[in-house]
């Protein structure tokens, strides 16, 4: 399988659209956000008085300076205190319902979105899956989900509550003195004014975060499924520093990405730190001079910093949005793709195969530029058998992965009955195909469970049919659980030819009119060869089939063979005529591998 190098990844995943604008995040997002848009709301407007109640401490102080501690009045403020118990009660309990609501809404959003994801993943061909890698999709169908939708939620909240909370604050100051007010928010206008430019600044390192992420899933992925590889070859220095190469990479990212944001929240301090002197400088003017009063002055201070705390935790909470808005647009980039092998609006149901399957001056290419098959010419009748040989690498698996539509033919038509089947339903025309693969994927699960994905509703009888038609009923007969004996990940518990025979039962029971046999027994002996060879006939009978096989008896029964080689047919015709062709290449081929191997099994 050909996978884009990590450079030619890396450039795909930085190629990005155009940045998506602030309000077109809400925008793509809400189909999400609909369903759930009132529990949503209110759990936004909680947060309006979460964060207004700041205020109320700070307000508070007024009359309690200048009255208790100025003017010396007893009785009066007494309910002071008290005031800011109950409020401080009242903002703890709507806080919680704010978290319950938000946590509700969002856990909701989030799953609807990884199951959108995931739908898109199931739609996308088989080019997709040669091209991008497992920690990719983990990466970008996974991670950037949670991002996205934390960013989306939390930190809604926090900016709403927040700037709530800093609106009133500023109320209380103007309430107190609109003079030392304007100095207060001029400063604050300083110090917000470099986060406009963060997302900017951020974005290449949070991208290229991404990619390095999605590596190291990968790293995981392949030690497990190839440790036995790693092993053998001793590979276990080498995948360690590919690892550990990534991880200082992410470290760098990390620490640059530190250098690009963690100035802000010093400068804003310092930034801060200038207001505050030139309130209590110019406010201490004010109060010798009469113009505010000493309660005035201590509320102010207090709802300057209660304002400016707020303030300085938005750099960082900031940070956050732009780093899941930057996830949003990622995740949007995957909603928008359009899976290049869909149902044509009118897509025709396929119902049976009359007449044949034609494949006509038919072009293919997995990557632009090198054809892998060139003006294929063919045709199957329908209940026959067409065997394919040639060179590995020649393109008989090719050929085969046309059929189901795992690709697209780039030029030229593969035709059913005369109806291209582009303009068939996809599901209609896998439905009537069964593939037992050069190498099958088995699901964890039991043996039942994987012969009933050929057929859901498959009675018990049938199941046993099968697998006696794959010559596996003697094997689960001696299983102490039978056909609910569990297989594990991939059928790691079975041996290779049990495998492919269990494949060949799921591919028996969905009793589809097409049949593809890639290699189906090439994980086999000479003896099991002969025994599954059985379970494949069965599999052939009264269908039409296309066989890739490397035993003679098979082909040798053929309707027709064609030899591909290097992406052309170049022979085609019944076992014995291309016998006779002189230097022909089939009759090659037939003496350097078919020959020999039949002597030595019979
Ligand atoms: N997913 C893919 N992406 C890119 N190139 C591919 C992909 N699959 C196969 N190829 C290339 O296409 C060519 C034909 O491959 P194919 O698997 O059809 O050969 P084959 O005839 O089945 O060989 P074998 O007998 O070894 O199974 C090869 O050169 C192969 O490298
Ligand atoms: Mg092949």
């Amino acid at each position: 399988m050909m996978r884009l190098s990590l450079k030619q990844m890396e450039n795909k995943t930085m190629e990005q659209p155009a940045e998506l604008k602030f309000s077109e995040h809400y925008k793509r997002m809400w189909p999400y956000v609909k369903p759930y848009w009132f529990r949503a709301l209110l759990g936004i407007l909680i947060c309006i008085p979460v964060g207004a109640l700041d205020s109320v401490v700070a307000l508070a102080l007024k009359p309690y300076m200048d009255d208790v501690l100025v003017a010396k009045n007893e009785g009066s403020p007494i309910y002071i205190p008290l005031l800011i118990i109950a409020f401080t009660t009242m903002q703890g309990g709507l806080n919680y319902l704010a978290t319950y609501l938000n946590t509700w809404v969002g856990t909701k959003i989030n799953q609807d979105l990884k199951r959108a994801l995931f739908k898109k993943l199931l739609a996308l061909p088989a080019s997709f899956y040669d091209k991008h890698d497992s920690g990719f999709v983990i990466q970008r169908f996974v991670s950037d989900a949670d991002v996205s939708c934390t960013g989306l939620l939390d930190n809604l909240k926090i900016f709403i509550s927040r700037f709530f909370s800093s609106l009133s604050l500023v109320c209380v100051l103007i309430y107190n003195s609109w003079q030392l007010s304007i100095i207060a928010i001029v400063v604050l206008f300083c110090a917000l004014l470099p986060l406009a430019t963060i997302r900017r600044r951020i974005k290449m390192t949070v991208l290229k975060g991404v990619v390095e992420g999605s590596k190291i899933l990968t790293n995981y992925n392949e030690t497990y499924a190839g440790s036995k590889t790693i092993k053998s070859y001793n590979l276990q220095q080498r995948i360690y520093d590919k690892f550990d190469n990534t991880m200082r990479t992410i470290f760098k990212l990390s620490i640059k990405m530190v250098q690009k944001t963690a100035w802000m929240t010093p400068m804003l301090h310092v930034i801060v730190s200038f207001g505050i002197a030139g309130v209590i400088g110019y406010g201490s003017y004010l109060i010798v001079n009469g113009q505010i009063s000493s309660g005035n002055f201590v509320s102010f201070i207090t709802a300057l910093v209660l304002l400016y705390t707020p303030i300085k935790g938005i750099g960082k909470n900031f940070n956050a949005v732009q780093v899941s808005f930057l996830a949003i647009e990622r995740v949007v980039e995957i909603l928008d793709m359009k899976p290049s092998i869909a149902d044509r609006p009118n897509a025709k149901d396929l119902k049976k195969i009359g007449k044949n399957i034609v494949f006509e001056n038919v072009w293919f290419e997995y990557n632009e530029g090198t054809p892998v098959l060139k003006n294929i010419n063919m045709e199957v009748k329908s209940g026959t058998t067409v065997a394919l040989v040639g060179n590995s690498g020649g393109g008989k698996t090719t050929v085969v992965n046309l059929l189901p539509r795992f690709y697209d033919v780039v030029k030229g038509a593969i035709k059913i009955d005369g109806t291209d089947i582009r303009d068939l339903t996809l599901s209609s025309l896998r439905d009537k195909i069964a593939v037992v693969f050069q190498d099958n994927f088995l699901f964890s699960g039991t043996i039942r469970d994987n012969i009933l994905l050929g057929k859901e509703n498959a009675t018990d009888a049938e199941i046993h049919n099968a697998l006696k038609m794959a010559y596996l009923d003697d094997f689960v007969a001696g299983l102490e659980n039978g056909i609910d004996t569990d297989i594990g990940e991939r059928g790691a518990l079975l041996s290779g030819g049990q495998r492919q025979r269990l494949a060949i039962a799921r591919a028996f029971i969905k009793n589809a009119p097409i049949v593809i046999l890639d290699e189906a027994t090439s994980a086999l002996d000479n003896k099991a060869e002969a025994v599954v060879q059985k379970a494949i006939d069965n599999l052939m009978q009264d269908r039409t089939v296309f066989v890739i096989a490397h035993r003679l008896s098979t082909i040798q029964n053929a309707d027709k063979i064609v030899v591909i080689n290097d992406g052309e047919i170049i022979e085609e015709g019944k076992h014995d005529a291309l016998l006779k062709i002189e230097n022909g290449a089939y009759k090659a081929l037939y003496n350097a591998q078919f020959k020999n191997k039949e002597k030595k099994a019979s």
